[in-house]
């Protein structure tokens, strides 16, 4: 979700008020992935990295992070979206891990929509992760499989994505879901983060609907033609 200070920017507004704007596109992202039918949506919004940001800025993302849940959250377990977290879950202070705590309980039950948010996350940091709770539970290396390992990582359990949305006009991954995305679509915009619309979501997955995934194969392979 890139590109909410530079919104902020051209409209000579402080970035922060990038950030608010960028919360309001968050809306619209789940709004759409509901009203499509899509199972899971993982949104990237604080990295690992962003800690290193000014700490005003550090500061106003986590005020906004608190309100988010406190007003948020009621409506979308109403809604039925299943809500977790991932990412270094002990860096935030402990009035946000207990709200997170508490949003990923209420929803557990719920099945509409896999709302997963990384937070203080980076793809390095979950690969590491991984590896040291998978050594915890078996000190084998041959116990170390990609199987076994994906059982660790932040979004076990769930569907590699699909399709990553890249908004703002850059052409890199940033320490995202680096294990998961060995196979996912990649779709990226100028747009900033805070313009999103819905009718761009819609385009970015008429694109995906068209493309050919072999997955190392080949393409009579995937057709099921004879070679
Ligand atoms: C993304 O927007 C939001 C977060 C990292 C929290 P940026 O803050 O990176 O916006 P730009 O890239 O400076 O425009
Ligand atoms: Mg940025």
């Amino acid at each position: 979700m890139d590109g909410n200070g530079r919104w902020a920017e051209q409209r000579g507004s402080i970035r922060s008020v990038g950030h608010r704007a960028g919360a309001k596109a968050v809306q619209i992202a789940i709004e759409f992935c509901l009203e499509q039918g899509i199972g899971s949506l993982t949104l990237f919004a604080f990295s690992s990295e962003n800690w290193n940001r000014p700490p005003e800025e550090v500061s106003t993302l986590m005020k906004l992070f608190l309100r988010m849940l406190d007003t948020e959250i009621e409506e979308l377990h109403r809604r039925g979206v299943r809500i977790r977290f991932i990412g270094q879950r002990s860096d935030f202070a402990i009035e946000l891990r207990d709200k997170m705590a508490w949003a990923e309980a209420l929803t557990a039950g719920n099945s509409q929509l896999n709302l997963n948010i990384a937070g203080s996350y980076g793809g390095r940091w979950d690969i590491v992760n991984a590896c040291r709770s998978l050594l915890a539970s078996s000190p084998d290396p041959e116990a170390i499989t990609e199987d076994s390992l994906g059982r660790h990582m932040a979004l076990a359990g769930q569907p590699d994505p699909d399709l990553l949305i890249r908004t703002g006009g850059d052409f890199r991954i940033s320490n995202f879901l680096l294990w998961q995305m060995a196979y996912t679509e990649f779709w990226f915009t100028p747009t900033l983060w805070p313009d999103i619309t819905r009718k761009e979501l819609m385009q970015a997955v008429a694109d995906f609907a068209g493309r050919e995934r072999r997955f190392g194969l080949t393409s009579e392979q995937i057709h099921g033609e004879q070679s």
